[in-house]
């Protein structure tokens, strides 16, 4: 497992961060994670577009060109002989005495993780996901992929404590996303994800599952779900870029369709693994 900072790679466990860096003191910074599969970066096009699209919302000019953003994000897998792995991405404000505003004259810090392996959410895709239900209190710019984390964290370990795998964040009666993931469900055919307004990520798993099923002819309507039609759903997915597709089978303690990962799951699964193959 490897990091690079600025301007170098180095082990990760001896990478260290100034300590007036400001992503580490002031949360002023954006991220991106990827997926390595069979030693490739899986649509680094698109997670470098979106981390430009962050960057770019909070005022921050990526430190390199998307191309070589590009070549480092190789140069790291060929450097650690990643087969199978994910690589993490930051891109903060930088380094400076500690002020709200922001500094004149400053260079964002670029920093990169790559490690071997990816989380194993095998037993869940097997078995289904329970999900509970957490009010969403984060701030109206849901769509910065932003390293202020802290209510996507409270909400993932409440949802953990209750026995859950993810927490669905629910805003009035609407349902909008995971903790760290997008939100699909099934009903008598018809797909649905919420829309992606400011109010969360734009998820690039997300985008893709819409691709590929409009190619399969099935169409995917991205409008407000309320939390009814979780519940009463055939079959209910969250997505992101470790998780891939995840099945829900049940919300709250309330069982979804059948209660096991459905025939629409296993298709998807399928299409996917034909994607990162
Ligand atoms: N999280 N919504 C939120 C709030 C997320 O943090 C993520 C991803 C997604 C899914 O986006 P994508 O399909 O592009 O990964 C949706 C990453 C994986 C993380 O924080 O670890």
């Amino acid at each position: 497992n490897i990091a690079y900072f600025n301007d170098r790679f180095i082990p990760v466990d001896q990478a260290v961060v100034p300590i007036e860096e400001r992503g580490l003191q002031l949360g002023d910074g954006v991220y991106e994670v990827l997926c390595i599969y069979n030693g490739v970066p899986f649509t680094l096009k698109e997670h470098l577009d979106r981390l430009e699209q962050s960057a770019n919302a909070i005022e921050i000019d990526l430190p390199q060109s998307k191309e070589k953003l590009a070549e480092l994000a190789w140069e790291g897998i060929r450097k650690a002989g990643i087969e199978n792995g994910t690589l993490y991405m930051q891109v903060t404000r930088g380094t400076a005495p500690r002020n709200h505003l922001f500094p004149e004259n400053i260079t964002p810090n670029l920093y990169l993780v790559w490690k071997h392996g990816a989380p194993d959410f095998s037993k869940y895709k097997a078995e289904g996901a329970a999900v509970f239900t957490v009010a969403d209190e984060r701030w109206k710019n849901c769509y910065i992929k932003s390293i202020n984390l802290l209510p996507n964290l409270l909400a993932k370990e409440q949802a953990k404590r209750k026995g859950g795998q993810e927490a669905l964040l629910v805003q009035d009666e609407w349902a909008k996303e995971g903790s760290s993931s997008n939100l699909f469900i099934v009903k008598n055919g018809h797909f649905k994800t919420p829309q992606a307004d400011h109010s969360i990520l734009k998820g690039i798993t997300r985008q893709k599952l819409i691709t590929v099923l409009n190619e399969h002819q099935i169409k995917v309507s991205e409008q407000p779900i309320s939390l009814t039609e979780v519940l009463e759903a055939d079959e209910v997915f969250m997505t992101s870029t470790t998780m891939e597709v995840l099945p829900v089978v049940s919300v709250d303690g309330k069982q979804i369709g059948a209660g096991k990962p459905g025939d629409y799951f296993r298709q998807l699964t399928a299409w996917y693994s034909e994607l990162v193959a």
